[in-house]
């Protein structure tokens, strides 16, 4: 065999064995990342339902910006309605996203 060759067939060969490697190594690592167990303490959390946390937590909503996305009684808001997702195809479908009220629970999109 001409030494050009060998010298290829040799570079190639080293090229497969190194991808190969990599390829396996990343596969055990990922499978193992995969695999691993997390131990995750889950603790009760104690709500005050008191006048006093109640109007606390009021003020929190109000000066922390939820209602921008929650809106003003914690309902929700509509940021993007282009009307394209509206099933007017299926006049049934269609009738009963008409019928119902703003704003829409999100499975009624
Ligand atoms: C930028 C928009 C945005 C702001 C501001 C925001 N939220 Fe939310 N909030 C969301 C979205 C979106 C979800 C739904 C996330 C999901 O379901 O994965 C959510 C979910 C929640 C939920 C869970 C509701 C449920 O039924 O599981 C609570 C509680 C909540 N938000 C409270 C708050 C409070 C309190 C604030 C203000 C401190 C706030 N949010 C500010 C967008 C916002």
């Amino acid at each position: 065999m001409k030494s050009w060759m060998r010298r290829t067939l040799i570079a190639v060969a080293s090229l497969a064995a190194v991808a190969g490697a990599t390829l396996a190594a990343g596969n055990a690592l990922a499978t193992r990342k995969m695999q691993r167990t997390v131990d995750v303490r889950v603790a009760p959390v104690a709500i005050p339902g008191d006048a006093a946390a109640i109007e606390r937590g009021a003020y929190l909503y109000a000066t922390r910006d939820c209602a921008d996305c929650h809106g003003a009684d914690g309902a929700g808001r509509t940021f993007i309605d282009t009307g394209q997702w509206r099933p007017t195809s299926r006049p049934a479908a269609a009738a009963r996203w008409r019928a119902t009220p703003t704003p829409r629970p999100s499975s009624a999109r």
